[in-house]
């Protein structure tokens, strides 16, 4: 069982949909996020993931549907009193006022005794790794720090979801990270619902319990990221996430559990039915990632499936080198990645190889 298959569900959608006047931004929604999730909204630039975020916190309305958290319909439930707590695309903290006033910010209205406030403060600076900056101007603070004082300003209020929408896309690639692994940390430190909305595959894969993949208003496919890498249940999603080959075939014959191909450059292949996704009428390919296809040295063999091939180019990237490889005599290229490893050199363009690879490996789209 998965991490998120035993928790009680935070937020339900209900066929949720939004339009700006004609526009239909949002186009059916449905599905739920865990208690202590940490969930992504991953999607091109347009497709909704802002707008699903702000109608969960309750500045958007939505036109129709339902949004439940925790339990209860937020129909009519201000935004001020929802459980919820965001964490904007620019930070939005006050450069003028010292680190403690910004965290404090939220605090103002709240009846408890100054200090009260002051020690949800202290804990809520050291929860995000900032303690001892209380005094300092904001200004003079790093992205990295902002990042986390705009973190600490949400989390003082107890939320019991966080939404932070492309928290960290002004971050250069270091920083960005860098904070990619203390936001994992201190959602699991703290235990509540995190909605993290990016357009970074990467980003969403490295961080997430599961994740709605969203296209044109729609969720695509929820799953948690093995399982969107692995098995992706379309063409698109499967060409969103990671690098992905897609090989023309054919279905030659589906018995049961069991589905005959031709895929070209590969050959007569049988694969099991069951890991196929639905059929959508299109013309099948099936898709293979790079690092399932192995380049065979002198004395190797396949444990499975194997294919003659001929390099075409060579990518060397370090610890990596990715070749694209023309399979079978055919004008099939596909893009394979081998580790560099001691004993295994780089091999050239134009080099004939044998190139090894798994039946299980292959999504068939169709
Ligand atoms: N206030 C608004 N009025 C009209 N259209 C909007 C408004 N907000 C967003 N949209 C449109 O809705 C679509 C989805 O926007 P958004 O949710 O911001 O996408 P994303 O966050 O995935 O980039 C876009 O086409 C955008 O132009
Ligand atoms: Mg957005």
């Amino acid at each position: 069982m998965t991490f998120s298959a035993d928790r009680p569900t935070m937020i339900e959608f209900k066929d949720v949909h939004k339009y700006y006047g004609d526009y239909h931004a949002l186009r059916g929604i449905n599905g739920t996020i865990k208690a202590g999730e940490f969930f992504s909204l991953l999607g091109p630039s347009g497709c909704g993931k802002t707008t699903l975020l702000r109608t969960i916190a309750g500045f958007e309305d939505i036109s129709s549907g339902v949004i439940m958290i925790d339990g209860k319909d937020m129909a009519n439930v201000a935004a001020n009193v929802r459980p919820t707590n965001m964490v904007f695309q620019s930070y939005a903290i006050f450069p003028n006022m010292s680190v403690e006033e910004n965290v404090g910010f939220g605090l103002r209205k709240d009846p408890r005794s100054k200090e009260d406030k002051a020690k949800a403060v202290a804990e809520a600076l050291e929860m995000v790794g900032l303690k001892g900056f209380g005094k300092r101007a904001a200004h003079a603070l790093s992205g990295g720090q902002r990042q986390r004082v705009a973190l600490a300003r949400a989390l003082i209020l107890k939320p019991k979801v966080l939404l932070l929408d492309e928290p960290l896309s002004a971050l250069d690639k270091k920083m960005r990270e860098h904070m990619q692994v203390e936001l994992i940390k201190l959602q699991r430190q703290v235990g509540i619902t995190f909605i993290l909305v990016t357009h970074d595959q990467e980003e969403a894969l490295v961080m997430s319990d599961r994740i709605a993949v969203m296209f044109e208003g729609e969720i695509a496919q929820l799953a948690d990221p093995e399982t969107l890498y692995r098995r992706p249940n379309s063409k698109k999603v499967a060409d969103f996430i990671g690098t992905m080959n897609f090989i023309p075939a054919q279905v030659l014959s589906e018995t049961g559990d069991t589905l005959e191909i031709d895929a070209k450059g590969l050959g007569r292949v049988t694969i099991d039915a069951s890991m196929a996704p639905p059929a959508r009428g299109e013309s099948p390919v099936v898709g293979l990632r790079p690092e399932t296809l192995t380049l065979l040295y002198d004395g190797q063999t396949a444990t499975e499936r194997e294919t003659e091939g001929i390099i075409d180019e060579v990518i060397y990237f370090g610890d990596m080198t990715y070749y694209d490889v023309y399979l079978g005599g055919t004008d099939v290229e596909v893009r394979l990645s081998m580790r560099n490893v001691p004993g295994r050199p780089v091999l050239d363009v134009g080099t004939k190889v044998r190139v090894a690879w798994s039946p299980s490996a292959l999504v068939l789209f169709r």
